[in-house]
């Protein structure tokens, strides 16, 4: 079986943070959305993935690279523009071969255990196997109907007026027949080849296609919010170690991770939390759910519910830090020039909520 990780997209929900950087690059407790994508791969047993790549096709390279670290092979597919999940399929073919093979959007994150689910289907006869959850807007996603022995009535992309509350998940398996579905279908009205069309046209065609009901969390990361709420439940799923240096006027509570070459300076910490290699914490509180990347500085400053990217400097500031996504190399400080005043320097798209 073999691995496919879509991580083309330009992220504009996320800008500015994405001007800079591909979104499946934002570290979620510190690690990069799509290194978890590959890992949960790499754990089903998969050791060939293929990764299709658009616009920031440098720099998932850079990050990515040839796959060592994993222990897998990657293979770069480059898609010239986002025409679709099924156009992804389609011009991966040389690389998928006649494998089963399961596809994962680079910038979805589930809760752990889906690795049994996609080794399992190696195994089957299914023609495809698609991941549901229910979630609270089904018409911003692909969404499945079930008739009453659990089969696939009808999938619909992004209806008006959903049929139903179980959303397609970023996950699906497929053997080689996708192939003629995706050549079949036509574009959509946003101009994509669907994928959700696609699976359609296999279960119109009478093919076998198993639908699973995913019962833990998921998140598709497109937006700050989401980026923060994936962040807190993968937080909470860490197990906790200490790999820093935490003086003695420090207090560590709970659920936190102290990589490599960090320090805690009577400072208080309190998890779920994690606090990335070199980071120097300073006279400051970082709450619950906050992950600090790495070379990061916080000093005389209270900062939670937050992620902050490296070689960000956070110091003097006077009022607590909540619900912030803060990228990298910025510098946040108290000003001590006259006159008393806020002064910034903001990238486009850049939204700063002020006391
Ligand atoms: C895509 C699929 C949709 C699925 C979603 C999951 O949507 O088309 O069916 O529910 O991913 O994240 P898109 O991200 O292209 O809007």
């Amino acid at each position: 079986m073999k691995g496919l990780i879509l991580s083309g997209g330009k992220g504009t929900r996320l800008y500015p943070l994405t001007f800079t950087s591909a979104k499946q690059l934002i570290p979620v407790a510190n690690k990069p959305v799509l290194f978890r994508v590959i890992e949960a791969i790499r754990d089903a047993g998969i050791n060939d993935i293929g990764i299709v790549v658009g616009d920031t096709a440098e720099e998932i390279k850079n990050a990515v690279g040839r796959g060592g670290r994993w222990d897998v092979n990657i293979t770069y597919i480059p898609q010239e523009s986002p025409l679709g999940l099924a156009h992804a399929v389609k011009i991966s073919r040389d690389f998928l071969g006649d494998d089963r093979f399961v596809m994962f959007l680079g910038d979805n994150v589930i809760e752990g255990g889906i690795s049994p689910l996609i080794a399992q289907f190696a195994d089957s006869d299914y023609t495809a196997q698609i991941v549901l959850t229910r979630v609270a807007h089904p018409e911003q996603y692909g969404v499945a109907v079930l008739g009453n022995d659990n089969e696939i009535v009808n999938l619909i992309e992004k209806p008006k007026d959903p049929p139903s509350n179980l959303a397609l998940v970023g996950i699906y398996m497929f053997d080689h027949h996708v192939f003629e579905a995706v050549e079949k279908i036509t574009p959509s009205w946003r101009g994509e080849l669907e994928i959700t069309d696609a699976i359609q046209w296999l279960v119109d065609h009478q093919y076998n296609v198993f639908p699973y009901v995913h019962r833990g969390w998921w998140i598709d990361t497109g937006r700050p919010g989401d980026m923060l709420e994936a962040n807190s439940l993968v937080l909470e799923e860490l197990t906790p170690h200490n790999d820093g240096y935490v003086d003695r006027d420090s207090q560590v509570d709970g659920r936190v991770t102290i990589e490599k070459g960090a320090e805690i300076i009577n400072s208080v910490i309190r998890g779920p939390a994690i606090i990335g290699e070199q980071t120097r914490i300073v006279n400051s509180y970082v709450g619950p759910f906050t992950s600090i990347y790495h070379h990061v500085l916080v000093e005389n400053s209270e900062i939670e519910n937050s992620m902050v990217l490296g070689h960000s400097k956070i110091s003097d500031i006077p009022h607590r830090i909540e619900g912030s996504l803060i990228g990298r190399r910025v510098v946040l400080t108290r000003s001590p020039v006259k006159p008393k005043a806020y002064k910034l320097t903001l990238g486009d798209y850049s939204q700063v909520g002020v006391l």
